[in-house]
C-alpha cells in the first residue's frame, strides 16, 4: 500500500476541480471550503478524501507532472505542458538519451526531460542567470524529492561555452536561440535532433537561416493550440477563455555536412517536383 508519507507533496482537489499543492503532515490548510488538518493526510491513499470543517470533500492525489508545472514557483516564462509533450515526441527524447538544454528558466521543461531520459540518460542544462539556476534546482528537488543524479546544471552562457560532451538532443528555450546554434551544433551528434521554442515568428525565420548554415535538414515549425471544454448534463462547449498563443516549435535534424557541402536539402513534406 503506497500511502502518503509525512512531507510528501499532495494535490488537494475540490469536487469542482480546484486544486492546491500542500505537504502531508504539516499544519492545517484553509480555503473557501474550510480547514483541513494535513496530519490526517498521512497514511491515506491517493484518491481518498478528507472532509473540511465545513463538510466539503477534498480528494487527495499526488501531483502529476502537469499539475506540478502549473504550481511551481516561477520567475521566468515556463514551457506549457502542451508544448512539453511536443518537445518529447517530435524531438524523440527517450530513455538513455543525453540532452543538452538551455536555458533552464524555472525548470519546467527540465523536469519532463529528466523523467523521459531516465537514470540511464543525462540532462545537461546551461543557464546564464545564477538566480534562475538556483530556483530551477529547487523546483526539481521538490518534485523528485532530491537532485537527480543524471542532471548536470552549468551556470554560463551557452553561446560561448566549450561543450566537450557529445549529445543526442539539443533543446533551446532562449530569447535569441540563433546565437546558440553554432556552439550547440558542435556538441550534437550527426542525426541528432534540435528542438527550439520561440514566441515570435520573426525569431523563427532567423533560426531557420542559422540552422541551414550549420547543417540541418528536415526542419519543421509548428504551433499547438489547446482548448478546454465545459461539459455537464446540459452543455458541452468550449471554454470562453484559452491560452491563445505560447510559441512556435522548430524541430531540425543534424546532417553530416554543412549546407555549403551538400547540393540541396529538400523539405520531405514538400511536393515532389515533376
Ligand atoms: C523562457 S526561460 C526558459 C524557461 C524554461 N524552459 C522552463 O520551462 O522553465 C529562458 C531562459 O534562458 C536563459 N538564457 C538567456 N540567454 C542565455 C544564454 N545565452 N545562455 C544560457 N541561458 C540563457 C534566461 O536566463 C532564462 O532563464
Amino acid at each position: 500500500m503506497n500511502t502518503f508519507q509525512p512531507g510528501e507533496l499532495v494535490l488537494l482537489t475540490s469536487q469542482k476541480g480546484k486544486t492546491w499543492l500542500v505537504r502531508a503532515g504539516s499544519g492545517s490548510f484553509s480555503s473557501h471550503l474550510g480547514d483541513v488538518d494535513l496530519q490526517e493526510v498521512v497514511g491515506r491513499q491517493e484518491g481518498e478524501w478528507l472532509e473540511t470543517n465545513q463538510g466539503a470533500k477534498v480528494f487527495l492525489f499526488r501531483p502529476s507532472l502537469g499539475d506540478y508545472i502549473h504550481k511551481l514557483k516561477r520567475r521566468t516564462q515556463v514551457i506549457y505542458p502542451k508544448d512539453i509533450g511536443a518537445f518529447l515526441v517530435y524531438g524523440d527524447i527517450g530513455l538513455g538519451d543525453v540532452v543538452l538544454e538551455s536555458g533552464i528558466g524555472s525548470g519546467a521543461l527540465t523536469l519532463a526531460l529528466l523523467r523521459a531520459v531516465g537514470p540511464s540518460g543525462r540532462v545537461i542544462s546551461v543557464e546564464i542567470r545564477p538566480e534562475f539556476a538556483q530556483l530551477a534546482r529547487k523546483n526539481i528537488e521538490v518534485f523528485f524529492g532530491k537532485t537527480p543524479e543524471n542532471h548536470r546544471l552549468i551556470v554560463g552562457d551557452v553561446t560561448a561555452l566549450p561543450l566537450a560532451t557529445r549529445v543526442d538532443r539539443v533543446v533551446l528555450d532562449l530569447p535569441e536561440p540563433w546565437h546558440a546554434v553554432g556552439a550547440v551544433s558542435a556538441a550534437l551528434r550527426t542525426g541528432g535532433l534540435l528542438i527550439s521554442l520561440s514566441p515570435q515568428v520573426g525569431q523563427v525565420q532567423i533560426m531557420w537561416q542559422e540552422l541551414r548554415r550549420h547543417g540541418y535538414a528536415n526542419v519543421t515549425t509548428f504551433e499547438l493550440l489547446k482548448r478546454n471544454w465545459k461539459i455537464d448534463a446540459r452543455r458541452a462547449r468550449p471554454e470562453d477563455r484559452m491560452i491563445g498563443h505560447t510559441g512556435f516549435i522548430t524541430v531540425a535534424k543534424k546532417i553530416a555536412h554543412t549546407l555549403e557541402e551538400v547540393p540541396t536539402i529538400r523539405d520531405p513534406e514538400a511536393p515532389v517536383p515533376t
